[in-house]
């Protein structure tokens, strides 16, 4: 099964959105670079962004049923959305990873709270884009940890 890949409101403008803070490699990039991870497992990835909280908590659902595991960047719903919370809480056994691109501790202090946290059994900050391919890869630890 595939890792599910998740990525919140605006992150389909990375690469052009504020590069000096979350740099120049878009989306397409970072499914380049965690499909090949997956590969070295021999998984595959499956990268999906939304602006809409709810079509997130879908995927979610989606990902219950039929992903070996969720890499999650919630992005500003990460410091709002029980919703997401909930949804991630009603997967069971799964692995899920949490990712943000930025050192969220560097900057307001409003991104230093985390809804999502409560449920990730592993957090990746500030590690730029590298921080999806580290979360595919301990998703895959994780998976054949069993
Ligand atoms: C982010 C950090 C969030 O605070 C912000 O709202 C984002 C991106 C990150 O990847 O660094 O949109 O999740």
């Amino acid at each position: 099964a595939p890792v599910m890949i998740l990525n919140g409101p605006n992150l389909n403008l990375l690469g052009k959105r504020q590069p000096e803070i979350y740099g120049t490699d878009t989306l397409a990039d970072v499914e380049a670079m965690c499909a090949e991870a997956a590969a070295a497992h021999g998984g595959t990835v499956d990268l999906r962004q939304s602006n809409h909280e709810g079509e997130l908590v879908d995927w979610i659902h989606e990902a219950r049923e039929r992903h070996a595991g969720i890499v999650i960047n919630p992005a500003a719903y990460t410091h709002t959305s029980i919703a997401i919370l909930d949804a991630l809480s009603t997967c069971d056994g799964l692995p899920v990873v949490e990712v943000h691109i930025s050192n969220v501790h560097q900057r307001e202090e409003f991104r230093r709270h985390s809804y999502v946290s409560q449920r990730a059994d592993g957090i990746i900050v500030g590690c730029g884009v590298q921080g999806y391919v580290f979360g595919v890869e301990r998703v895959a630890a994780l998976v054949a940890r069993g």
